[in-house]
């Protein structure tokens, strides 16, 4: 794959072709479409453009002409914003922006800019909306006109759609005459719900948010369902004379503009979670633009990356614009998040608690910054809700860390050679009857279903860490009937063991000392061993430290569920139900004497926002009270050589702090076995404390295990 930051110097025919196949995307991609919809037919071949890809060919092509400055066609796609010309004329044109894809080339633009100014700027740093740009004008404080960009001379009135856009105001709260430009987007909500609307309506639906946008815009004047949207504003113009009324001062500052059009009952990308940040140095912009990108997968809608804009309404003049993009900003872009790809096949799993879920294989794809073979479907509601067939394209999404998921299907891209896709009829697992009464299929045998899975979960070094019950051992414990559910495990006896194929005295002997060791592990070992549905190892932990004991774990309503950091008002009521149908199991386990309490917790509810703590302050509790956030990297040393990442976190967990994966500003403290690293240089240079293992080993002195 060619480097995404630099364009290749293509063949002349190739150049040729590049240019042919982004003219024939960015008219979707720039005007109502987008260009995932872009179906460019190749003689038998069907090519759909994602953006990233359309990106890619702009770059190339752009790289071509600097090369070759006497190939360039007239209205290159590199030198134009392209598109669609709709028939209302733009009140000035609206531009596209300049991209730059690293922290490196992000700092030449920065000097270049400061070259050009004598000076250098301040700036705006915002998200780069993932929507389409929308222009909204207003007369004497009253939406009157809504335009897309279209060619970015000549967009295409919309004002039909003005109703259904939220953060766009029928009345501002002055009468002001003026436009505001901005993106009109679908929020992750927004988007599933408008999927569910389509069809409920006999309507197919979109591959992603973008996608819905355009589709939203195109048909919805004669469409009888209304698919809400959200819009966030990066821009304010004045509108010409022929526009009467007062008029908001063309000088000001852009941070001074965005503040003014929030009081005027605008959204705009301060208001949104995303929110923006003014900062005096090139180096303050990229901590806000990492800052951002590990917050991607949680604001709740699509950003592509960042932008950097100078504030001051001088520098831009300055610095001016060239056909196609302001000097003064630039777009900082993320990795790709979302890719095309082909859905190959439909797996059906049956995870330790007996549900069902659908798996996608994928032709092989790099997003994200790996390579994806398979992803998510949520559940076969969701699978026939997405009317997705075998063969068809799909956006495949994966955002941050999260696991890879299916959008959505590009419709139109389908040949006619797709299948559909058959939901089992029984269990694939054990050819029990399914349960369908929720959302998530489950085998009507529940739990004892995948049994065999569920035990070996149970022992591993996680949770009970009952080496000795391994493999083969569990498969003979479950078909012997000695095991049947993991309770069992702690009233298997010498004779029985002693029965089963390959247990001599020795190994016998060896796992009854395992099993009886077992039996005094942390209640958030034995919590995580039964497989509580919607809760993880992680999860388990602070369930058991927030309840101390698993009498209030079994006492615990949804309501007091939702106390506990990362329970929403979804998971509460399945941990709930499943502590219900796991209660004879755990009975079962009190009875053979497994410990139902969490060495160390109180069961002391942490102190509410606003009332003063409890005071207890542990080796990593931060000094607002709060546990602090360690990040650990590299491999252990000293006293920390043996423990695993697990025991790691758990060790953390239990000194008060808690565990992240990656450096940010939050960071309370770095772990690092070696200096190489780039999560080491990030922490230096945020002046983040870091400390050896052997140090912090010292650090939480008496919190080892033994
Ligand atoms: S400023 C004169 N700010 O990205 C340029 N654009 O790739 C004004 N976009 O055309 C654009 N978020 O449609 C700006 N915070 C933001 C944005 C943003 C998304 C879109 C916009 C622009 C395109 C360029």
């Amino acid at each position: 794959m060619s480097n995404p930051s630099s364009g290749q110097v293509l063949s002349r025919a190739e150049y040729e072709e590049a240019v042919q196949t982004a003219r024939a995307a960015s008219g979707l991609y720039y005007g109502t479409g987008t260009a995932a919809d872009a179906v460019l037919d190749e003689g038998a071949d069907v090519v759909v453009l994602d953006d990233a890809t359309y990106d890619q060919v702009v770059r190339d092509i752009a790289a071509t002409e600097a090369e070759h400055p006497d190939w360039a066609v007239a209205a290159s796609p590199a030198q134009v914003v392209g598109g669609d010309a709709g028939d209302v004329e733009h009140s000035a044109p609206m531009l596209s922006l300049d991209n730059v894809f690293s922290a490196e080339e992000l700092a030449e633009w920065n000097a270049s800019l400061g070259k050009r100014l004598g000076h250098s700027p301040r700036y705006v740093v915002e998200p780069k909306l993932d929507g389409l740009a929308l222009a909204a004008r207003y007369q004497n404080g009253l939406l009157t006109q809504l335009i897309t960009r279209g060619d970015g001379v000549h967009g295409e009135d919309v004002t039909f759609a003005a109703g259904a856009i939220i953060g766009l105001p029928q009345e501002l709260t002055q009468p002001l005459t003026l436009e505001v430009r901005g993106e009109v987007m679908l929020t992750d909500e927004q988007f599933t719900a408008a999927n569910e609307l389509r069809l409920a309506n006999g309507d197919k639906p979109f591959v992603n948010p973008r996608n819905g946008v355009a589709g939203t815009l195109r048909g919805s004047k004669d469409r009888s369902y209304v698919i809400p949207m959200t819009f966030f504003a990066y821009q304010v113009l004045n509108l010409p004379d022929t526009y009467p009324g007062p008029q908001p001062d063309a000088d000001s500052d852009y941070s001074a503009s965005i503040a003014l059009l929030g009081e005027l009952g605008v959204s705009t990308a301060a208001t949104s979670p995303a929110q923006i940040a003014v900062v005096d140095t090139v180096e303050a912009a990229q901590e806000y633009i990492d800052a951002l990108l590990a917050r991607r997968a949680d604001l709740g809608f699509g950003i592509d990356g960042a932008v950097i804009k100078a504030d001051s309404p001088a520098d831009r003049a300055l610095a001016g614009s060239s056909s196609r993009a302001p000097r003064w900003g630039i777009a900082f872009k993320f990795p790709a998040d979302s890719r095309l790809t082909t859905l190959e096949e439909v797996i059906w799993q049956v995870g330790r608690t007996g549900v069902i879920t659908p798996r996608a294989r994928v032709t092989p794809v790099f997003v994200g910054g790996t390579t994806v073979t398979y992803a998510t479907l949520h559940n076969p509601n969701d699978l026939a809700r997405q009317g997705l067939m075998l063969g068809d394209t799909v956006m495949v999404l994966r955002a941050g860390e999260v696991i890879p998921r299916i959008e959505g299907a590009v419709v139109s891209a389908r040949t006619g050679n797709e299948i559909p896709i058959e939901a089992p009829q029984v269990c694939p697992n054990c050819g029990s009857e399914i349960d369908r009464s929720q959302e998530r299929w489950r085998c009507t045998r529940g739990r004892k279903c995948a049994l065999p899975q569920s035990i070996k979960y149970a022992v591993a070094r996680d949770c009970w860490d009952i080496e000795s019950v391994g493999e083969k051992l569990v498969r003979q414990l479950v078909d012997t009937g000695l095991v049947t559910d993991v309770a069992d495990i702690f009233t298997l006896t010498g004779e029985q063991l002693l029965e089963l194929d390959r247990m001599g005295q020795t190994s016998v002997a060896k796992a009854l000392g395992e099993i009886e060791k077992a039996k005094s592990q942390p209640l958030a070992r034995t919590l995580t061993a039964l497989g509580v549905r919607g809760t993880g190892r992680s999860m388990s932990r602070r369930i058991a430290r927030y309840f101390a004991t698993m009498d209030a774990i079994q006492a615990a309503d949804a309501a007091a569920f939702e106390a506990v950091d990362g329970i929403g008002p979804e998971k509460a009521p399945v941990i709930v139900e499943e502590l219900v149908e796991l209660a004879p199991v755990i009975a079962k386990l009190r009875q053979a004497g497994v410990s139902m309490t969490e060495p160390g917790a109180t069961g002391l509810q942490p102190a509410a926002e606003g009332e003063p703590d409890t005071g207890e302050r542990l080796p990593l509790t931060g000094e607002n009270g709060k546990p602090m956030s360690v990040v650990v990297t590299g491999k252990m040393t000293g006293p920390l050589a043996a423990l695993s990442r697990n025991e790691m976190n758990e060790l953390i967990e239990r000194a008060g702090g808690k565990s992240s994966g990656s450096v940010s500003k939050n960071t309370g403290l770095l772990v690092a076995a070696d200096e190489g690293s780039s999560k080491y240089t990030k922490a230096q240079d945020l002046g983040i404390p870091i400390e050896t293992p052997e140090q912090f080993a010292e650090r939480l002195e008496g919190l080892l295990p033994s």
